[in-house]
């Protein structure tokens, strides 16, 4: 078990619980999901996660380690990146301004230049367009820069929150793709936040549904695709039919 939650309460505000005791677990090498309505806790699992978000009851474990209230740049460290929901790339640096940036902590040239490498030698497009501004990259292609990014720390562990969210499906699936890939060219484990259960669930292992702030559903990915409690409790209509399209799911806005 690579990274472990157990019984992990959190909030924002005083006396608003958010997470009400979560427990689940990533194993090394897996790709999970999180799936749940709108105001679940999802994100704030992730936030308490990276660090963003102290919890204030319960441990989390990375490689055995508690790391639940460390500051965020230690998680960092610890070998644990986010890539954050919407765009986080700088539109008016090129692609190789971006990556680079991705690794300013680290001082060594060799190490960087490798990594660097590592990264085109992944994503061809981002080889290509590598001295273009990294504005003029379509949503999608941003996305996969964020992971190019994430990459030069050279992480054990990987973030995603919602990357599907405002892509076309065409763009939706080839950053689905390229999540995907990172997890069986280089064997680092995902875990992942996203609203398009079919899409999201297609592409991993093991997943989650998050209801109100604590876990209700786990099971391996392909089963919770076809369980009834899924889409009847969670996503208010079937997301397994006959001729269905992932990209024909829309998630479900609930009042919580
Ligand atoms: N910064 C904040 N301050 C106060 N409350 C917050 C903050 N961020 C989130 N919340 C509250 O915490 C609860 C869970 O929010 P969270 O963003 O984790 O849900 P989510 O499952 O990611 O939802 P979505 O699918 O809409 O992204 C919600 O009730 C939300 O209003
Ligand atoms: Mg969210």
């Amino acid at each position: 078990m690579l990274l472990e939650l157990k019984n992990v309460v959190a909030g924002y505000l005083r006396g608003v619980t958010v997470l009400r005791g979560v427990n689940l677990h990533v194993n090394a090498g897996e790709l999970v999901c999180l799936i749940g309505p709108n105001g679940a806790g999802k994100s704030t699992v992730l936030r308490t996660v990276s660090g963003l978000l102290a919890p204030s009851q319960g441990e989390i474990l990375f490689d055995g380690q508690n790391i639940a209230g460390l500051r965020p740049d230690l998680i960092l460290q610890r070998g644990i990146a986010q890539v954050m929901q919407g765009h986080s790339a700088f539109p008016a640096m090129t692609i190789h301004e971006n990556l680079l940036m991705g690794a300013y902590t680290l001082k060594d040239k060799t190490e960087r230049a490798r990594r660097l490498a590592q990264v085109y030698d992944m994503f061809d497009l981002l080889k290509v367009r590598q001295h273009s501004k990294a504005g003029n990259l379509s949503g999608g292609q941003q996305k996969v820069l964020e992971v190019g990014r994430a990459l030069m720390i050279n992480p054990r562990m990987i973030l995603f929150d919602e990357p599907s969210l405002g892509l076309d499906p065409k763009m939706a699936r080839m950053v689905f793709d390229t999540i995907k890939r990172l997890q069986t060219e280089t064997g680092i484990t995902v875990l992942m936040v996203e609203q398009n259960a079919k899409s999201g669930l297609a592409i991993s292992d093991r997943a989650y549904v998050l209801e109100l702030g604590r876990e209700r559903l786990e099971g391996p990915a392909n089963q919770l695709l076809n369980d009834p409690r899924v889409a009847q409790l969670y996503l208010g209509g079937s997301i397994m039919q006959e001729g269905d399209t992932a990209d024909e799911l829309e998630p479900v806005e609930e009042a919580v």
